[in-house]
C-alpha cells in the first residue's frame, strides 16, 4: 500500500478546515451529522477543533452498485434531531461520482433546515456525475484510485490506519 497523504498533512488540513469552517459558522448552534462509518474518525478530529455550540448526530448509508450509472442509495440509520430551522454541516469522508452526496443533500433538504452545508474530506473528481451539490469545505483532491484508512475501508477493513494509502485492487 502506497500512501497518498501522510498523518502530518491530515493533521494540517484539518485545522486548516476547521478555521474556515469557524469563520463561516460564527456563533450560531449547528447540527454536525457524520455519515458513518467512513467519516468517523475525520468527524472525531474535526469537532475537536470547532469552537462554536454544536451537536454531533450520526446517519448510515448504503449504496448498492445497480448497474454504470444507476446506483441506488438508502439511509440504513436516521437522525433523530428535529433539522427544522437549523444550521447543519454534513461531514463525510469521499466524494467520488457524487450519488452519495446528492442522495445526503435531498434526503436532509427535505427535513427543512436553515442552512445545509458539506464538508468533504477528499475529493475524486474523475468519475463526477453532472449535477452534484459542490462540498463547500474540501480536504483535498486526489486521483482516482481507492484509498483506505483514516477511517475509510476496503472491504471494511483498514479505517485504523493512520493515513492514507492507495489500495492496490
Ligand atoms: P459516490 O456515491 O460514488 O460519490 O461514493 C461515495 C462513497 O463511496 C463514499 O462515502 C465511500 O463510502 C465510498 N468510496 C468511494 N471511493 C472510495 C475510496 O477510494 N475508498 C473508500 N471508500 C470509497
Amino acid at each position: 500500500m502506497t500512501e497518498l497523504i501522510s498523518k502530518s498533512d491530515i493533521d494540517k488540513r484539518v485545522g486548516e478546515l476547521a478555521a474556515e469552517i469557524n469563520r463561516t459558522f460564527g456563533r450560531e448552534d449547528v447540527v454536525v451529522i457524520c455519515i458513518l462509518k467512513g467519516a468517523f474518525i475525520f468527524t472525531a478530529d474535526l469537532v475537536r477543533r470547532l469552537d462554536f455550540p454544536l451537536i454531533v448526530e450520526f446517519m448510515e448509508l448504503s449504496s448498492y452498485h445497480l448497474a454504470v450509472s444507476t446506483d441506488k442509495v438508502v439511509v440504513t440509520k436516521d437522525i433523530a434531531t428535529d433539522l427544522t430551522g437549523k444550521n447543519v454541516l454534513v461531514v463525510e469522508d469521499i466524494v467520488d461520482t457524487g450519488s452519495t452526496l446528492r442522495f445526503i443533500h435531498s434526503h436532509l433538504a427535505a427535513k427543512n433546515p436553515a442552512s445545509l452545508r458539506f464538508c468533504v474530506l477528499l475529493d475524486k473528481p474523475a468519475k463526477r456525475k453532472k449535477h452534484t451539490p459542490l462540498p463547500d469545505f474540501t480536504g483535498f483532491v486526489i486521483p482516482d484510485e481507492f484509498v483506505a484508512g483514516y477511517g475509510l475501508d476496503y472491504d471494511q477493513k483498514h479505517r485504523n490506519i493512520p493515513n492514507i494509502v492507495i489500495k492496490e485492487t
